[in-house]
């Protein structure tokens, strides 16, 4: 079984992937890029497309529902010569996104979606897969059709997260309507959606999918991916300590390193200071793997305080060195 770590917009970038690909994930995504903004030339917008030494294989997520945008993004992103697939997302159900026709807006309408399938396939020579959802509402079944969009325009995989549009991100992942659309598939399917350990991926392996992706559990704990191949048994505490540490910071380091490259090859995009851009993941992101332990709560807020470097690292080390104790019952 394959492992692959989910396109998370403002989580999964070059140092979160690199991480995640060190720890086991055979393949990883970039956070969706706007097809119009790359279009219309926004250069923020192509820091998404940066990668680092060392990621490993990962696919670019592209999202619009423009097919000339699509085809010129495709153009673009092929011409990087990083990537080794351009996935279009076809189930985003934020307003900002859904608002602007993109992402789950699409899941209404197959037809729109082969068109922005064929016209991404006829500027790239990049295997192009889609990333959609079961359907907008349980009274609207769509996948069978998304798939046939997918497999009529020659695209090599789909990923089904098993909720419906109505659902956003919560309730139960619909494993029998992923089994279905294997069971149609002539191309390979990867599953989606809430797993979080190993009973949770065997559910999903047996539905027949050809690989699994992880999301959210992954921010917090990265190993999962070569956990779960190794089919291993969750973490002691003390493991587990010890794990978060160590993903802090080398997340840390890699972000550092990030940083210096994105300062160098864009120079006039003013790329902010390095403690703000660590302090942000470190908000955001980095926060997550000190859940549970003994004053994070006031390591948070304390963050908010924090303005150099310095102090962020003095912030962190009480963190890095706090003993985790269960609560007792
Ligand atoms: C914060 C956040 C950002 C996301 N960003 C994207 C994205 O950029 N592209 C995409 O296709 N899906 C995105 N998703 C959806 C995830 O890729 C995934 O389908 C969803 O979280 C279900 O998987 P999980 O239950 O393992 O988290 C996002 C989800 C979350 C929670």
């Amino acid at each position: 079984m394959k492992y692959v770590l989910a396109p998370l917009a403002d989580y999964t970038n070059a140092a979160f992937r690199r991480l995640c690909h060190r720890l086991g994930a055979d393949l990883t995504y970039t956070e969706m890029v706007s097809a119009a903004a790359l279009a219309h030339g926004s250069s923020p917008t192509r820091h998404l497309l940066e990668i680092m030494p060392g990621e490993g294989p990962v696919s670019c997520q592209i999202f619009g529902h423009v097919p000339d945008e699509l085809a010129f993004a495709a153009r673009e992103v092929t011409a990087l010569g990083r990537f080794v697939s351009i996935d279009l997302n076809a189930g985003c159900p934020m307003p900002r996104i859904v608002q602007g026709g993109d992402g789950a807006a699409m899941i209404r309408n197959p037809q729109l979606i082969h068109d922005c399938l064929k016209a991404i396939r006829s500027e790239t020579d990049l295997p192009v897969t889609l990333k959609t959802r079961v359907g907008p509402s349980p009274d609207k079944v769509t996948m069978l059709e998304l798939l046939d969009a997918a497999e009529s325009t020659g695209c090599s995989g789909i990923t089904v997260h098993g909720r419906f549009t109505s659902q956003k991100h919560g309730g139960p992942v619909h494993l029998d309507l992923i089994a279905e659309l294997v069971r149609h598939a002539r191309i390979p399917v990867t599953g989606n959606g809430g797993i979080s350990d190993l009973p949770s991926a065997e559910l999903m392996a047996q539905t027949g999918v050809a690989a699994i992706m992880i999301g959210r559990a992954a921010l917090a704990s990265p190993w999962l991916f070569g956990d779960l191949k190794a089919a291993a048994d969750p973490p002691s505490q003390d493991e587990r300590l010890a794990r978060q540490n160590a993903a802090f910071s080398e997340h840390l380091a890699n972000l550092i390193e990030l940083h210096a490259q994105l300062s160098c090859n864009f120079p006039d995009d003013h790329v902010p200071p390095l403690g703000d851009y660590l302090l942000g993941f470190v908000r955001t992101h980095l926060f997550h793997y000190f859940k549970g332990r003994p004053g994070v709560g006031e390591f948070r807020r304390h963050l908010n305080e924090i303005r150099t470097l310095a102090d962020l690292h003095a912030a962190v080390e009480p963190m890095l060195n706090a003993q985790y104790t269960p609560a007792t019952r």
